[in-house]
């Protein structure tokens, strides 16, 4: 994963059946568990309310620059 790219944008690339519907942060379809590395994952908009350490709506989600991230899917 990259810092200039959401995370669904990665995911999308590698695995095309992603799941997602409004890719802004409001309907919880693209919300996966997160492994690792959830200090390093920026948020962005409104999915402040159901981010977690645990989880995250990838669509308006990215790792911070140089950091490893590890999702559950
Ligand atoms: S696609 Fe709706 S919250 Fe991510």
């Amino acid at each position: 994963m990259t810092a200039d790219r959401s995370a669904l944008s990665v995911l999308g690339a590698a695995r095309p059946d992603t799941a997602y519907s409004c890719r802004q942060g409001f309907c919880g379809t693209c919300r996966v568990g997160v492994l690792s590395g959830g200090d390093s994952v920026r948020h962005h908009g409104s999915s402040t309310a159901r981010r977690t350490r645990d989880a995250m709506l990838v669509c308006v989600s990215r790792a911070e620059a140089g950091a490893r991230l590890v999702l559950d899917v």
